[in-house]
């Protein structure tokens, strides 16, 4: 049996918050999947260590998009402390889960995060996020 998506799924699926790109940005991360080649870009806006602003494009499946959609809700307005604790599960709990199926691409929108704060940390102090490792990026798509 398929396993349904949630309404909040749905809802974050078809009236995505946030998407976009912020001009001004200090923090971008880009990341991909490499289980099926979807995208994510986050776009922040951090002032005195807290994330004022927050954008994302994601060019991938729905679960992908929803998951994006939260995991934006759930950062702004929050310290970079508090930001890099959330993890996909959270996001997945926040959208009342995933199919089981879908789970992976909830890992998009966490390492987003990551990668936009380890861009924002590098820019602001030279120094990444300490033990930051960016994931190899999928091939084969958006043109590289
Ligand atoms: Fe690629 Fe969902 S199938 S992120």
């Amino acid at each position: 049996m398929v396993e349904a998506y949630s309404e909040k799924v749905m809802d974050h699926f078809s009236h995505p918050r946030n998407v976009g790109s912020i001009e001004n940005a200090n923090g971008i991360g880009q990341v991909g999947n490499p289980t099926c080649g979807d995208i994510m870009k986050m776009y922040l806006v951090v002032e005195n260590n807290i994330i004022t602003d927050v954008k994302f494009k994601t060019f991938g499946c729905g679960a992908a998009i929803a998951t994006s959609s939260m995991a934006t809700e759930m950062i702004k307005g929050k310290s970079i402390e508090e930001a890099l604790k959330i993890t996909n599960h959270a996001v997945a709990e926040a959208l009342d889960g995933l199919p089981k199926i879908k789970m992976h691409c909830s890992v998009l929108a966490e390492e987003a995060i990551q990668s936009a704060i380890n861009d924002y940390l590098l820019k602001s102090t030279g120094i990444g996020l300490p033990g930051y490792k960016p994931k190899e990026e999928s091939c084969g798509i958006g043109g590289h």
